[in-house]
């Protein structure tokens, strides 16, 4: 269905993402349906390249489901859904024997997956490949989705916004979606991509923080799209942070992966050397969840006015530590420090938006035509405070929800009807480019001094009323000025930060990532934190 433009494209499922949800997503559609993937710059350029840990899933004859699902549970505060808890946990290790099957090769032990530990994990349950779990399962899905001819791959597009009812010829009010406006980054053209269903795989909004883990492209695209489409959103104020980035003055995002605590690392105050987090959390020490942990090291660090605190994992023999964690050793090195013999600085940093998009066990949203997967989405599993090494297996499991669903309702899904074209009438290049890198570093400054790892009312107030008047500055510019990928992740970032401190202003309790000096007790009832557009 080329238009005259040939700006229109038409495929039977567009999936937004190519990272570990996209891509599980497309496979599965794939053995029937004609599947196009988009992706923001690289198709390797999300979250999921850089994971590092692994994917929890019970393997180990000790362990049981039961035991996951509470762990589970207890990192979360209890604001997760048992239902999707149990939904989740259960599908880890068919999970697992797929990504075998893709060739992921996991570290083994003998005649069985190799597993590791990671904090608030009462068992070893992590599978990994060494500590670049992540790159290794993304090559694979990308080598899988690259050599199936159902699917068609096209990175270097920038979605700006799904086509809905409101875009067709003739104007409907029913909300659905048939698809997505993509920018095509080398040629600055809006391209129009048109689907029966629509899959959003997005990843997290990390990057509304001036210090994440993140990749850059984590601007919560995907969460101010079906915003803007009338998709609820939830626990946007659960934004996680990691407790052990790199503290370094040249790399500013690289992680020291839990699994360093998990195989002895201890905590260290960087002066004394005392093991701190007795004073916290004495029975889990640096294994307790990562709120915990992240508030602890925060607190030293203001305390005692540091600039980090250290993670020794040095009293383990060398071949052990280079064993485990050849990567993390290698970059260190290259930076002077050699974990082996010496402590490795390290500070918190926002890791992962627990938050998004509402979605069911069937992956749906509340718009029609669109279904969400993986760190895009709120689906009940992670609650407060997610458990290490869960997202992932999140990707997986929903990725193929969304699939499965979408065959099953494959035919009643409608027509794609007639669409309007983009609106090019915005043909001016904006010459103040100045302007969206000083909004975005402001931005993220202030989303990280006002709405950081311990908040106050009056300083997400602070945050709520400068993120009024950038939204009144970004709008006008973008309706002014022919879009480019930076002014659309400026107008998603702004977006994403209002949401995150709207809905901290709502809860009134400090439950596990969420902690204000207001409010510090836990309410009696667990409440999810809804958005309604
Ligand atoms: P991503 O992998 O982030 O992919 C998002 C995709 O969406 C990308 O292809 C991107 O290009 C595309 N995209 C975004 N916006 C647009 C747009 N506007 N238009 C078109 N495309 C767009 N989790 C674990 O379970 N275990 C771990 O060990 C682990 N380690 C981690 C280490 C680090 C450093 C980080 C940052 C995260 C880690 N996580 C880990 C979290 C986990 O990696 C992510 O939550 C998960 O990979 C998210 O996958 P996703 O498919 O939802 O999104
Ligand atoms: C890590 O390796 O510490 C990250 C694991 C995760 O985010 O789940």
């Amino acid at each position: 269905m080329a238009m005259e433009d040939g700006l229109q494209q038409a495929h039977d499922v567009v999936v937004i993402g190519s990272g570990a949800a996209g891509l599980t997503a497309a496979l599965a559609l794939a053995e029937t349906r004609r599947v196009l993937v988009l992706a923001k710059g690289s198709l390797t350029g999300g979250s999921t390249a850089w994971a590092q840990g692994g994917i929890a899933a019970v393997l180990d004859t000790g362990d049981t489901f039961e035991n996951h699902v509470r762990d589970t549970m207890v990192a979360g505060a209890g604001l997760n859904d048992l239902a999707t808890v149990e939904f989740v946990i259960e599908r880890a290790p068919q999970s697992i024997d797929r990504l075998c099957e893709l060739g992921v090769p996991f570290n083994r032990d003998a005649d069985s997956l190799h597993l590791t530990r990671e904090g608030g994990h009462s068992h070893r349950r992590i599978v990994h490949v060494d500590d670049a779990t992540g790159w290794a399962v993304q090559s694979a899905l990308v080598k899988a989705a690259e050599a199936n001819p159902n699917i068609t791959l096209l990175p270097g597009r920038t979605c700006i916004d799904f086509i809905t009812d409101r875009h067709r010829e003739h104007f409907s009010a029913a909300g659905r979606v048939w698809g997505v406006y993509a920018l095509d980054e080398a040629t600055g053209r809006v391209e129009r991509h048109v689907a029966r269903a629509t899959i959003l795989a997005t990843g997290g909004a990390g990057r509304v923080y001036q210090f994440s883990t993140a990749p850059r492209g984590a601007t919560g695209d995907g969460i101010a799209m079906a915003w803007r489409a009338g998709a609820r959103v939830s626990n946007m104020e659960m934004m996680q942070f990691h407790p052990t980035c790199l503290y370094n003055l040249d790399v500013k995002n690289f992680l020291i992966t839990e699994a360093v605590r998990g195989e002895g690392g201890h905590l260290l105050h960087p002066e004394t050397g005392r093991r701190f987090m007795v004073d916290y959390d004495p029975e889990r020490m640096e294994l307790a969840p990562r709120d915990v942990v992240a508030r602890a090291i925060d607190d030293q660090i203001k305390r005692f006015g540091l600039d980090y605190v250290h993670l020794d994992i040095s009293h383990q023999p060398a071949d052990f530590v280079k064993g485990h964690f050849p990567t993390i050793y290698e970059k260190l090195m290259g930076l002077g420090i050699d974990m082996t013999t010496q402590p490795i600085p390290v500070v918190p940093a926002q890791h992962y938006t627990c938050g998004g998009v509402v979605v069911g066990l069937d992956a749906r949203t509340d718009v029609p035509g669109l279904w969400a997967a993986g760190e895009c989405t709120e689906s009940g599993l992670h609650g407060a405070n997610r458990l290490a090494s869960n997202s992932l297996l999140e990707c997986f499991v929903f990725g193929e929800a969304a699939a499965q669903d979408i065959l099953a309702r494959w035919d009643s899904l409608e027509d794609v009807p007639a669409i309007l074209p983009w609106d090019e009438s915005r043909v001016t290049d904006s010459d103040e480019e100045v302007v969206i890198k000083q909004n975005w570093t402001e931005i993220r400054r202030f989303m990280w001094n006002y709405v950081g790892i311990v908040r106050t009312t009056k300083r997400l107030e602070r945050a709520a009323s400068r993120i009024e008047l950038l939204k009144r500055e970004v709008e006008d510019y973008y309706g002014a000025f022919r879009v480019t990928t930076d002014l659309i992740e400026l107008r998603n970032l702004l977006q994403s930060a209002e949401l995150i401190v709207t809905s901290a202003l709502k809860r009134k309790e400090s439950r596990g990532l969420h902690y204000t000096l207001d409010y510090p007790a836990l309410a009696d009832e667990p409440r999810d934190t809804v958005l309604v557009p």
